[in-house]
C-alpha cells in the first residue's frame, strides 16, 4: 500500500495565504473523497478557528500535547488529539501554547524530527493513495 503523500504550506512573510491555501486545499482534496489530515503549526491557531473551533485555547489537547508526548516518549491512544470535521477533514489543532513550544525546543536533541516521527506514526492510518496530510508551517521572522 502506498503512503500518504505530505505537503507542507509554509512561508516566513506573514499574511502571505497559508492558512487560506491549506484550509481550502484540504477542503478541495476532502471533496474529492480523499481523506486529509491537517496540522495547524501555528500559535495563532488560524487554520483551527476557520475549521470550526472559534476558541483554540479552550482546547484540552492540541499538537503541543503531541510533540511534548513525542520528546518524552510518552504512549499516545491512536489518533490522540485529532478532530474529526464533519466534511471529512481531520485537524491536529493548535493554539497559543505552540508559542512556548518553540523556546522549549532549543534544548531538545532530534528536535528537527519530532514532527516527522509523529507524521510516521500516524501516516498508516491515511495509507492510501487518495490520502495527503498537510501540515502549515509557522515561522516567525527573526528581526
Ligand atoms: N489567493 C488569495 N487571493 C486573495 N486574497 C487572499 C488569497 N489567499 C489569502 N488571501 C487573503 O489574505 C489574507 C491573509 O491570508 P492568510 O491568513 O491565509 O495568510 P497567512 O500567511 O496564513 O497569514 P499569517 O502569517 O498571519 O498566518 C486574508 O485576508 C486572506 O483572506
Ligand atoms: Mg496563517
Amino acid at each position: 500500500m502506498s503512503k500518504a503523500e505530505i505537503t507542507c504550506i509554509s512561508n516566513q512573510k506573514g499574511g502571505v495565504g497559508k492558512t487560506t491555501t491549506t484550509e481550502n486545499l484540504g477542503i478541495g482534496l476532502a471533496q474529492q473523497g480523499k481523506r486529509v489530515l491537517l496540522i495547524d503549526l501555528d500559535p495563532q491557531g488560524s487554520l483551527t478557528i476557520a475549521l470550526g473551533n472559534q476558541r483554540p485555547d479552550d482546547l484540552s489537547v492540541t499538537v503541543t500535547d503531541v510533540m511534548r508526548n513525542m520528546i518524552e516518549g510518552a504512549e499516545m491512544p491512536e489518533g490522540y488529539g485529532i478532530l474529526h470535521h464533519p466534511e471529512g477533514i481531520d485537524l491536529l489543532p493548535a493554539n497559543i501554547e505552540l508559542a512556548g513550544m518553540e523556546a522549549a525546543l532549543v534544548n531538545v536533541m532530534s528536535r528537527e524530527t519530532i514532527l516527522k516521527d509523529y507524521i510516521s506514526t500516524v501516516r498508516k492510518n491515511y495509507d492510501n493513495n487518495e490520502t495527503i496530510i498537510l501540515s502549515i508551517l509557522y515561522m516567525p521572522c527573526p528581526t
